[in-house]
């Protein structure tokens, strides 16, 4: 699987399976099966409540642990830096690691209502330096807030994670991820179908021979130091994405896909940062 290296040297492989809504024993399942099709890329978060599950597909797996990346996430209300210790913690009870690969805060908090940014970096970056977690990073960060963590503070992230697909432009983000030798994983990376529905991805992948589906993926696949993270649970559509990794878009397709409308943001809950 090709990976993309970043400044702090974590090689994250391009493609991971998402794990939002999958649970307990069906859960276990599914990743067992996603590990033996090839994946080598999880991402789960404490909010998912599946950690559990994705420990014991890793403690059943034959695959050597370190040839699997594992990414959890803090929830937004855990940003204090005792909480955040403690979730840490009991991820990585949840997980089996003696270590995690990337842990990441979930959601900036509020700082209008006392959320500080800088505490949660310097706990975030305290818990790599301890060795708790090999590497760190954030999601649903703005450029702004980005710009504060990693040029102000200094603080050695490896990615950022934020929603990204054909239907969405996330140019500043991916320009300061690119810049500060960080890599960016598109979640949602398949707009949940709505990139497959449209006539256009329709039309190329017809061209191509193959799903409309693997074209939404291989788009962002194919952007420099972006890795994407689909959810599946059938092996089909898990082996359909993997197989996305080898599609060839051409310039024909791009310029089609570039001409597609880019404001469809699907997450975006009440308590999400003002967007770039
Ligand atoms: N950091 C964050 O705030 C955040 C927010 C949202 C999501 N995420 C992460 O991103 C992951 C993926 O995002 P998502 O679940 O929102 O959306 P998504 O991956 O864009 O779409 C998932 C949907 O697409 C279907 N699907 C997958 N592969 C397919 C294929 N080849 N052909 C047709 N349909 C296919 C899945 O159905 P089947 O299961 O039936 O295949 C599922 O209904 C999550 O699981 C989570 O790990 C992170």
């Amino acid at each position: 699987m090709q990976s993309i290296t970043t400044r702090t040297g974590l090689h994250l492989p391009k493609l991971g399976l998402g794990t939002w809504r999958m649970l307990g024993e069906d859960c276990t399942r599914t990743l067992e099966q996603a590990l033996d099709l090839g994946y080598r890329h999880l991402d789960t978060a404490t909010a998912y409540d599946n950690e559990a599950a994705v420990g014991k597909a890793l403690a059943q797996t034959s695959i050597p642990r370190e040839q699997i990346h594992v990414t959890t996430k803090v929830w937004w209300d855990k940003l204090e830096p005792q909480a955040m210790r403690q979730s840490l913690d009991a991820s990585r009870k949840a997980l089996g690691d003696d270590c995690l690969d990337l842990f990441l805060i979930h959601w900036p908090g509020n700082e209008s209502a006392g959320w500080s940014l800088e505490r949660s970096i310097d706990t975030l970056v305290a818990l790599r330096e301890e060795g708790k977690a090999r590497q760190i990073g954030v999601a649903n960060f703005n450029v702004a807030q980005l710009t504060r963590a990693v040029v102000e503070l200094g603080a050695p992230l490896s990615v950022v994670q934020v929603e990204y697909h054909v239907l969405l432009n996330q140019q500043p983000v991916l320009d300061f991820a690119r810049q500060h030798g960080l890599a960016l994983t598109a979640y949602t990376p398949l707009a949940r179908g709505q990139g497959a529905d449209t006539e256009t991805v329709q039309r190329i992948a017809e061209k191509h021979g193959v799903l409309p589906s693997q074209v939404a993926l291989a788009w962002v696949l194919e952007q420099e130091g972006v890795a994407a993270i689909p959810k599946s649970n059938s092996a089909v559509n898990q082996q359909a994405n993997l197989d996305a990794l080898k599609l060839k878009l051409d310039d024909e397709d791009r310029r089609a896909i570039a001409a597609l409308p880019k404001d469809v943001r699907i997450v975006n809950p009440n308590f999400a940062p003002k967007w770039d």
